[in-house]
């Protein structure tokens, strides 16, 4: 039988929600939990006066669930703190953006200490223990010091900058030497191995370095194709459809986020109707931004940017008949979502930086394949590596956006399917489920730290 699988991860899923419409982390690791008993630890998401000691359990089939209350300090320093406003913009390369406060700093090391003590009792001599992202770095070497022998296997979803950017944050060099206390380090790209890879051997770490690998995450590609096939007639999408009359659609779909460049985003489309007259009146683009981390100052400010930008665009070009920018900052289903994607000429996924960006990935799977639509993608998601027939941008350059929404919504139909073909098949290869094979053959190949350091 196999070895029981560990999770942490400070988000947990929601087992009331349903397997066809959740995302994120448990869509990816749906098969690897469904395949043998498995554990599921972090937080609750629920704050109380402090950090619980002991977790609370839950049984739901052979999956463990547990989950810890956050203190109000602990998920003010740890969560909304260091891990929201210091290491997520250090890590997409906005070293600027990152506020730092020791006390942030300390609440974050706390926190992970907290959930090492929490998790070491539950844990069985051969585990799987499978740490995940930016909150959880100290982690593992809070669990060996707690004597835990167990395999180790990290993965970060977020880029790694290159180690002289990632340097100029105060206490670089500790949290990357927590991290050669994992047997498999995994990150989403080969760029990113490199980085982390010249972080781990500056701070004289050559071992660590060398157990760092890539390992791109994937969607549930077929699910994702029967969902909009689905979808494709479901009433949401026929009122969307309706709602076109005949105009081409635009789709961008993003956590409203600053890495996600929706300002920059903002304005290309706003270069497209200014220097590409034709396609006034004839396109409509609608933004789904549902609203994130909303008590982080970033995001508050980021969001009155985008409601200005809304106004200007719309107050600018619209008709009384033709709004060209929608904007929607709830969250949307996924089935819904997969509907609006299957209808959309363009899928627009324009990230600053993006560890991977599962949205084009969905935009590829939600295709009719007798006339897909084109995917314009960021140079600096994970995913344009993988996605050769996208039109690249950078996204920065609201011009070069403008100028590839102009190509897309041109392009005919014989040259969208072979693009899109080769995108197809990568997506359908490169799955949630070979992503975490693949992560998990590594980790049960490999020996603990633990073990060697006492062989
Ligand atoms: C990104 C991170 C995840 C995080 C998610 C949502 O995808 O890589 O670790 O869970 O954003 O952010 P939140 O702060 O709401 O968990």
């Amino acid at each position: 039988m196999a070895v029981r699988l560990v999770i942490v991860a400070n988000r947990v899923p929601n087992p009331r929600e349903r397997a066809a419409t959740a995302g994120g982390l448990a869509v990816a690791l749906r098969d690897a939990v469904a395949r043998r008993d498995a554990m599921w630890f972090g937080w609750s998401g629920a704050t109380a006066a402090a950090t619980a000691a002991e977790p609370r359990v839950a049984q739901h089939g052979r999956l463990t669930l547990a989950t810890l209350d956050l203190g109000e300090q602990d998920y003010r320093h740890y969560y909304r703190g260091f891990s929201n406003a210091t290491l997520w913009p250090t890590l997409h390369y906005r070293l600027g953006l990152a506020q730092f406060s020791r006390e942030d700093y300390a609440g974050y090391r706390e926190v992970n200490r907290a959930f090492a003590a929490a998790l070491a009792p539950l844990l069985r001599p051969d585990d799987l223990v499978w740490a995940h992202d930016f909150h959880l770095f100290p982690l593992g070497a809070e669990l060996r010091a707690r004597g835990c022998g167990q395999r180790l296997g990290f993965f970060l979803h977020v880029p790694f900058p290159p180690y002289d950017l990632f340097c100029g944050l105060p206490r670089a060099q500790e949290l990357v030497a927590d991290l050669a206390a994992y047997d498999v380090i995994g990150v989403q790209t080969e760029q990113d191995a490199a980085n982390l890879r010249g972080a781990l051997a500056a701070i004289g770490q050559a071992g660590a370095a060398a157990r760092v690998g890539a390992f791109p995450i994937g969607i549930d590609a077929d699910g994702f194709t029967r969902l909009a096939e689905r979808a494709e007639r479901a009433p949401e999408t026929e009122r969307l459809r309706q709602s076109l009359i005949g105009r081409g659609l635009v789709i961008g779909v993003d956590r409203l986020d600053y890495t996600k460049g929706l300002p920059h985003r903002f304005r290309g489309y706003a270069q497209l109707l200014a220097r590409f007259p034709q396609h006034r009146g004839q396109v409509s683009y609608l933004q789904v931004a549902p609203v994130s981390r909303g008590d982080v100052a970033q995001y508050r400010s980021l969001r009155r940017e985008l409601d200005e930008w809304v106004g200007r665009i719309n107050g600018q070009h619209a008709e009384p008949d033709w709004t060209p920018l929608r904007y929607i900052t709830r969250a949307v289903s996924r089935p819904t979502l997969a509907g609006f994607m299957r209808l959309a000429r363009i899928g627009l996924v324009t990230p600053l930086r993006d560890g991977m960006n599962l949205v084009a990935k969905e935009y590829i799977a939600a295709q009719d394949p007798e006339d897909p639509g084109a995917l314009v993608l960021s140079r600096f998601a994970g995913a344009a590596p993988e996605l050769a027939g996208a039109l690249l941008v950078n996204p920065l350059d609201p011009d070069e956006i403008a100028e590839r929404l102009d190509e897309g919504l041109s392009m005919p139909r014989e040259e969208r399917a072979a693009r899109w073909r080769p995108m197809a098949e990568a997506v359908r290869q490169g799955t949630a489920k070979a992503w975490c094979r693949a992560f998990l053959r590594a980790l049960e190949g490999t020996a603990s730290v633990a073990e060697a350091a006492a062989a």
